[in-house]
């Protein structure tokens, strides 16, 4: 078993002793006991985390004060907004597509130019605003939905950096990728309370997306399992299913973890 399967558990699988999971959570770290939950949604394209964002908010927030926060960007939603934009637009968005269409493949070597790497830093720094901002709502006890989740573990898309800390460029750039690189640390040392990972097949994901490229959409699919996101407790569901019972499953481990509709 590796590392990260260790706290992971399938749907249907014996439920978890509710006493350790509270042990778990007080364990991990002191500064996790002042926060009010987290539920973080991750999955492919199409996998429904919007959607599924939207409608747990609604119910959980009729008993606790319980807000969404998208903390994805580049090819979802947002990546369509910064396209956008003016000047910068057109620029930084085909760079998060090649960014991601090359992850894992070795193709990009070299760490891009200043222009580019200033902009990839600026939009994991909006990423950090959002986190920040999410965090000081679960200190004031507002249960939070994220909407994606930043991790440490891979450059390239796939909410890791945008630059690969570990490759050339110019001593700048370099600087700003391990700068960016730390940025990710941080923010993935504070785990969620679960990571609900919505598992979908390519085809399901583009006849949801029907715009998206199915090369991409097979590579984040086959990524999506090898994240650890920092060994935070993940738990599969399957999202290839009637939308009413992916919500339900989700409620239903979310009660389990203590978050109530
Ligand atoms: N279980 C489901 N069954 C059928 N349709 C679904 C299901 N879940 C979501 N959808 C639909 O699929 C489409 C995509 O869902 P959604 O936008 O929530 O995905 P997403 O994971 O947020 O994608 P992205 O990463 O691109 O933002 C929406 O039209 C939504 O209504
Ligand atoms: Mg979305």
């Amino acid at each position: 078993m590796t590392k990260h399967h260790t706290r992971r558990e399938l749907i249907g699988a014996s439920p978890i002793n509710s006493e350790l999971v509270d042990y778990l959570n007080q364990a991990r770290s002191p500064s996790h006991n002042q926060l009010a939950p987290c539920v973080a949604l991750i999955g492919c394209d199409g996998s429904g985390k919007s959607t599924l964002a939207r409608d747990l908010v609604s119910l959980l927030n009729r008993n606790i004060n319980t807000r969404s926060v998208y903390l994805g960007l580049g090819t979802g939603d947002f990546g369509r907004r910064i396209a956008k934009l003016p000047l910068v637009g057109g620029v930084v968005s085909r760079f998060l597509q090649n960014k991601a269409s090359k992850a894992h493949e070795g193709r990009d070597k070299r760490l891009p130019g200043l222009a580019t790497a200033l902009a990839m830093f600026g939009l994991s720094l909006t990423r950090r605003h959002r986190f920040r901002e999410a965090l000081k709502y679960r200190k004031k006890g507002v249960q939070i939905v994220t909407d994606r989740y930043p991790q440490a573990e891979l450059a390239g898309g796939f909410d890791g950096p945008g630059l690969n800390s570990a490759r050339k460029g110019s001593p700048l750039v370099e600087y700003l990728a391990r700068r960016e690189q730390s940025i990710y640390r941080q923010m993935a040392a504070y785990q969620p309370t679960v990571i609900i990972r919505l598992n979908v097949d390519v085809d399901t994901a583009l006849a949801r997306k029907a715009d998206h490229e199915r090369a991409l959409l097979e590579k984040k699919i086959a990524v999506l399992p090898t994240l650890s996101f920092a060994g935070a407790r993940i738990v599969d569901i399957d999202a290839t299913r009637p939308y009413g019972d992916v919500l339900a499953s989700t409620l239903a481990v979310l009660q389990r973890f203590g978050l109530r509709a």
